[in-house]
């Protein structure tokens, strides 16, 4: 489990994160949702220690983050950050490497060198592997910093925003893939979401941020509904149900093109 306990975040004057308390559970697929601005990467990255904690406790399994060793911390979770800006002139096997470096430290063994391979395998990078990551396409560099994050084999993955440039069946691949992973190694992942069907369709737990706040945080059928949701994007939404799941409506231009083309008509 990760418990939040009284987390604020400030940046010069401006209050960032307030009031964080959250409960993130174990071996389940956890999004994290809300609209640009609400805080999530800067969560996200309090958890993982990218940011210093300024205020309050997070523990992950029960190591206070402010006081374990980093490398403790490293084969405990994993995060892969929004903006990642690693050197490019580097070949996509050595960016996964990296991911294996809390367990070697610098001195990869037979074991390391098959989870470099495993991962590559999983994000289907073997064909890329060799090139450098300047020479990919967006998507196809997403792919390698999550091969690199599944690489570093922790009880928790933190993936901010990871379907970012990814194909609609590359999205789809790796929404399963993190529900399989939750459901057969009861690892724990928790993924910012942007597209609030994703967490639809495979979170098992929603958590709700705006304005730097919790605003819900619980399973899915119960945190995505039409009002909450409304609110939470200030704008109007359905929220109908497909598969047992509900599917958010969020489209709503159709109409209103209709009525403007009519309108045009009307002119002409
Ligand atoms: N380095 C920074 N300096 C000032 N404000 C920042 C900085 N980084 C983020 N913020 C602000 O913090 C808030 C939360 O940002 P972020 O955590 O990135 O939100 P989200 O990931 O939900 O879009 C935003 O209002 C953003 O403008
Ligand atoms: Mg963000």
């Amino acid at each position: 489990m990760i418990e939040i306990e009284g987390v604020q975040h400030r940046i010069g004057a401006a209050s960032i994160l307030s009031d964080i308390g959250l409960r993130l559970p174990d071996g389940k697929l956890t999004a994290l949702i809300g609209p640009n601005g609400a805080g999530k990467s800067t969560l996200l990255r309090l958890i993982a220690r990218l940011e210093p904690l300024q205020d309050g406790t997070i523990r992950v399994q029960g190591q206070d983050v402010a006081t374990t060793p980093t490398a403790a911390l490293a084969r405990t979770m994993a995060i892969m950050v929004q903006h990642n800006s690693v050197a490019s002139r580097l070949r996509v096997r050595e960016l996964v490497g990296f991911g294996r470096w809390p367990h070697h430290q610098g001195r990869p063994r037979a074991a390391d060198r098959a989870a470099v391979e495993r991962a590559l395998d999983a994000f289907g990078l073997q064909p890329l592997a060799g090139r450098f990551l300047d020479e990919l396409s967006g998507g196809q560099a997403q792919r390698a910093y999550l091969a690199m994050t599944f690489a570093q084999d922790t009880g928790w993955l933190l993936l901010d925003e990871p379907l970012n440039n990814l194909d609609v069946a590359h999205a789809r691949a790796l929404m399963a893939r993190l529900a399989r992973l939750v459901r057969e190694t009861g690892r724990s992942v928790v993924t910012v979401v942007h597209e609030v069907n994703y967490a639809a369709a495979w979170a098992d737990h929603v958590v709700a941020m705006k304005n730097g706040r919790i605003v819900a945080q619980g399973a899915a059928d119960d945190v995505l509904t039409e009002s909450l949701l409304s609110d939470l994007y200030e704008t109007p939404v359905e929220v109908s149900r497909h598969d047992g799941r509900p599917l958010v409506l969020h489209h709503h231009s159709h109409s209103q093109i209709d009525q403007r083309e009519r309108g045009v008509e009307m002119l002409h």
